[in-house]
């Protein structure tokens, strides 16, 4: 690993000194959770240069994760759709998503600094249920915050992080959702922060979450460019690479596969949530970024059908690559992603997670951008913790369809 923090002119390489992709990311937080930032980037520096760590991290990846994920062909939505389709299975990973990669990584790193507590946030569950996860494996006390809307659509995974011996907290706050668990972990660290560790859900938050996070999750991409040296003709890099964009997370980890090659990188936002699509730079939950904000710079409310995607930031290297041009940004309603959800159930025998089912979606407006091409999609969750909201708005369900917005 390279300790210098000199590397940004490199796509998707370390952020500078301060934290910063460009002019976005930093730490903002308040002067009591400084030392414990100043401290997670030591010991994450320290640890990602030690063999033994990483050796230790891919092992559980493997062993008990579920890795490799695997690439899936997909013969009759790519004869569909009229290009060539190819899915990066993360929702093969045990717990369901991509989310256990980073999991495991800040587990290993809290025991490693001592801190036998983890507190973390959730929106669709599937961090929460990652999380519980790993305080399960590890031994760990975990408690999980989540908003009261969420901690309703997503009832199963509450209980699944219930079985795996967490707490789980209800923040009332707000919108009641992912931005609101987030103050509410936020909070709770602050108060117990010496025997207390952060288990950040995505690639934001103050420095060094952003890029700690994106490399805990690197693993996709460096998977999905060796399988699809094997499966793609010529330079084996497939023309575009696509992934939903919440916080930019499992984004980030197939991108940094793909950044320093010839294939188009976009990123797909929920209509209601599209930060780096309205691209209004502001400062959120510990760094610089883009940001729903009204013209007082208070920060709006998101919208979106899912809730892993239901939130009104995005990751500082996200607006980092929007701004330089390297990463594209498409949004997508909440209902073209239905059409894109029942599409891939139907064709491939694959249900997604509502969030991948966003890139699909781009995928099928895109169509006629795409003929002729390869396109490689992070599949970055299953679909059964939304079968039943899914069930409900096909139902006609007035609960499950106020869920929704056309
Ligand atoms: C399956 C799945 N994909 C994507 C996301 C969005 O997170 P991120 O943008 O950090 O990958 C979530 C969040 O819960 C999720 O559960």
């Amino acid at each position: 690993m390279t300790t210098t923090a000199n590397k940004t002119d490199s796509f998707m390489g370390d952020p500078d000194a301060t934290g910063r992709f460009g002019q976005f990311g930093g730490r903002y937080v308040p002067e009591t959770l400084v030392p414990a930032c100043a401290e997670l980037e030591v010991a994450f520096r320290e640890a990602w240069a030690d063999p033994e760590f990483k050796r230790e991290f891919h092992n559980l990846l493997n062993t008990y994760g579920g890795r490799p994920s695997p690439v899936t062909e997909c013969f009759r939505l790519s004869e569909e759709l009229g290009f060539r389709i190819l899915l990066k299975r993360e929702d093969l990973n045990h717990t369901g998503s991509h989310k256990i990669n980073n999991v495991i990584g800040q587990a290993l790193l809290a025991k490693r600094m001592g801190k036998n507590r983890l507190v973390a946030e959730t929106g669709a569950g599937q961090h929460g249920v990652a999380t519980a996860t790993a305080a399960a494996l590890m031994g760990m006390e975990c408690i999980v915050f989540m908003g009261e809307v969420d901690v309703k659509r997503q009832a199963l995974n509450v209980f699944r992080m219930k079985l795996l011996g967490t707490e789980v907290r209800t923040a009332m706050s707000g919108s009641r959702t992912l931005k609101d668990a987030v103050n509410e972990a936020m909070r709770d660290w602050v108060a117990t922060v010496n025997f207390t560790h952060y288990c950040l859900g995505s690639v934001m938050g103050p420095h060094p979450y952003p890029w700690m996070v994106r490399e805990f999750h690197r693993v996709i991409g460096d998977e999905a460019r060796t399988q699809c040296a094997q499966m793609i003709p010529g330079d084996g890099i497939p023309d575009y690479v696509v992934a939903c964009v919440g916080g930019g997370s499992n984004a980030a980890g197939i991108f940094s596969g793909f950044a320093d090659t010839r294939a188009k990188l976009i990123g797909a936002e929920p209509a209601g949530g599209a930060a780096v699509g309205r691209a209004v730079p502001g400062v959120v939950h510990g760094s610089k970024s883009y940001l729903m904000q009204d013209e007082f710079g208070q920060v709006q409310e998101a919208h979106s059908v899912s809730a892993g995607l239901d939130y009104p930031g995005v990751g500082p290297e996200h607006a980092h690559l929007a701004d330089i041009g390297r990463a594209r940004y498409e949004s997508v309603t909440d209902t073209e992603v239905l059409d894109a959800f029942q599409l891939l159930s139907r064709t491939e025998g694959i249900i997604p997670a509502l969030e991948p089912a966003h890139g699909l979606a781009w995928m099928v407006k895109a169509k006629s951008e795409l003929a002729g091409t390869t396109v490689l999609l992070n599949m970055s969750g299953r679909g059964d913790k939304d079968v039943a909201q899914v069930q409900a708005i096909l139902d006609g369900d007035p609960e499950a369809l106020a869920t929704m917005r056309p």
